[in-house]
């Protein structure tokens, strides 16, 4: 079963559709709940179709929906060609995906290749296998240190906190970057790349368009042979990312992009990929190019603070590196790992949230007491309304377009999160951004459901609920809708031009047929230049913008 676009079936258009899409990010545990167990699930998200309809998007990307004992949030898959049975079954995909194709959204599902879970048939049979077997190369066994390898192989620490070494009791250890239910997969192996060249065609038969690549920049590996001395921590943190380090970015990844890229291409319109890489900026463009998986995100302006001079830059360079890459650009304030961006924006201090590799994932407890929300959402609206005038894809989160805030509050017992286990005192984790989304004011679970929520719901959700913004013209929910409805009128060439604005303080570009964008960054007014005023995210009084906003113009 061969997914053909109904409108536009292999027109040039089909194939570049995802050149500047707007892409909705759906985490399924926690968007809608079909059947009242208090998670998400596919059947739910069917049903509000003509919610997501309403948006204006042109495609979803779903968080994982497969099996899993959700260690972390389903990003330990146990089987890849399934769907975990909390969720729904294959033909509730099947018919998720008809009538989002029917509202003409197109669909991306996430694809995690760096690990497994610990309950994939793969690891149980690693286990179950002696050293040096078959079963165990197809992950990072190395043999411990000291008597009876009793020691780790080497001191290193795991992305959550921990270290990123298991023993599992016969002298040996796995590696894992992430939680010990994720243990990494061996890519030099080839049963494991034939084996997700398959996971691709299973749902790309099954009407897939895309797929976003988790930890894409970690597949390659290169660790030497199970004898070899490996590099300390700290050794391990100096090495440089420039394509020679043991763990990260490895030039050799890219040919594993090269063999996903045939499979793509077998398919009309070609099924597309963006890479989630944590790169530096300069070696994202091999991750998007059109020989390997044709765009990569660009967490730039999500680790930036609510500057001008720093959104210029980044805006520059990286409308820059795409044109090198031959991909567009794409742009991303919130997803499912870091802090809401209407909560980040309204921090006080920049040291409340820790920049380390994977961006702004750390916050500590305290910090969000100190949140101004009100400034936080009126930078963060700037921002997306900022953010959708640009040439490239943009890709939301799902509740930024109700002005969520994180939730702070959730009790230590209710969190899911390992970040948050595994860094005790340190680090909430990401829960507080994974809080089943409020569609009623009040009732069962604000309308996520008929019964609860596997995470607790703050009372003052209701009132970002959609319901509640719907009804207001002047809501959050209202503004994405015009902003995405004028976006996809006014979507122009990937090119800008910047305006001299003659202040530090005010962006202002122009795209080729016109539409204006200018944000004030500060609330000192802002006179205007002369236009169509479009859609205004702050007062407009005279012709001046008075405060924090972003308006679009038609010049
Ligand atoms: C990615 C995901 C994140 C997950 C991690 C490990 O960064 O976005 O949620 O925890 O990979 O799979
Ligand atoms: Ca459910």
């Amino acid at each position: 079963m061969t997914y053909t676009s109904s409108a536009a079936a292999g027109t040039a258009t089909d194939e570049i559709w995802w050149r500047q899409a707007t892409v909705y990010q759906i985490y399924p545990r926690s968007f809608a709940d079909a059947n009242g167990d208090g998670i998400g699930d596919l059947r739910g998200i069917t049903d509000r179709v003509p919610y997501l309809a309403s948006l204006g998007i042109d495609a979803v990307w779903l968080s994982p929906f497969y099996p899993s004992a959700l260690a972390d949030g389903g990003y330990d898959v146990d089987v890849y060609r399934d769907v975990d049975s909390r969720l729904g079954t294959l033909d509730d995909f099947d018919a998720m995906i008809t009538v989002l194709h029917d509202a003409s959204i197109r669909v991306i599902v996430d694809i995690v290749p760096n690990h497994t879970s610990d309950r994939h048939a793969w690891f149980r049979e690693a286990l179950a296998s002696p050293k040096g077997s078959s079963a165990r190369d197809r992950y990072v066994f190395r043999d411990g240190t000291g008597t009876n390898g009793t020691e780790p192989p080497a001191d290193w620490e795991s992305a959550f906190g921990g270290p990123a070494w298991t023993a599992v009791g016969d002298g040996q250890w796995y590696f894992h970057h992430f939680a010990v239910e994720q243990p990494d997969l061996n890519w030099a192996n080839r049963e494991v790349r034939d084996d997700f060249l398959r996971t691709l065609r299973f749902w790309s038969d099954r009407g897939v368009d895309g797929f976003r690549i988790d930890v894409a920049h970690g597949l390659a590996k290169e660790l030497g042979p199970a004898s070899a001395v490996l590099p300390d921590a700290a050794t391990l943190e100096a090495m440089p990312k420039d394509g020679s380090h043991p763990l990260w970015d490895r030039d050799d990844v890219h040919a594993i992009y090269a063999e996903w890229r045939q499979v793509f291409n077998e398919y009309t319109p070609a099924r597309t990929a963006v890479a989630e890489a944590w790169v530096a900026a300069d070696r994202r463009a091999r991750y998007a190019s059109a020989e390997g998986l044709g765009q990569a995100f660009n967490f730039d302006l999500l680790e930036a603070d609510f500057h001008a001079g720093s959104f210029r830059s980044i805006i520059q360079s990286n409308l820059e590196l795409a044109e090198q890459s031959g991909s567009s650009t794409t742009w991303v304030l919130s997803n499912h790992d870091v802090v809401r961006h209407a909560t980040r924006y309204g921090l006080p201090v920049r040291s409340s949230r820790d920049q380390r590799q994977g961006g702004a994932w750390l916050l500590a407890g305290g910090a969000l007491d100190a949140v101004d929300q009100e400034l936080g959402l009126r930078r963060a609206t700037a921002a997306t309304m900022l953010e959708l005038a640009l040439p490239g894809s943009a890709y939301l989160y799902q509740g930024e377009e109700l002005g969520l805030q994180e939730v702070g509050d959730i009790p230590d017992a209710e969190r899911q999160d390992p970040a948050f286990f595994r860094n005790r005192g340190v680090d909430i984790g990401r829960d507080g951004s994974r809080v089943p989304l409020p569609w009623k004011r009040e009732g069962s679970s604000l309308g996520f459901g008929p019964g609860g929520s596997h995470l607790p719901q703050p009372g003052w959700f209701g009132e970002s609920s959609v319901e509640a913004e719907d009804a207001d013209p002047d809501s959050t929910l209202n503004l994405y809708r015009r902003a995405l409805d004028l976006r996809r009128q006014l979507q122009a060439d990937e090119h800008l031009d910047w305006l001299n604005t003659g202040r530090d303080d005010v962006l202002a570009f122009r795209r080729p047929n016109g539409w204006t964008s200018v944000t004030l960054f500060s609330d000192a007014p802002y006179d205007l230049p002369a236009g169509e005023l479009l859609l205004a995210t702050a007062p407009v009084t005279d012709g001046a913008l008075m405060g924090v906003g972003t308006v679009w113009l038609r010049m």
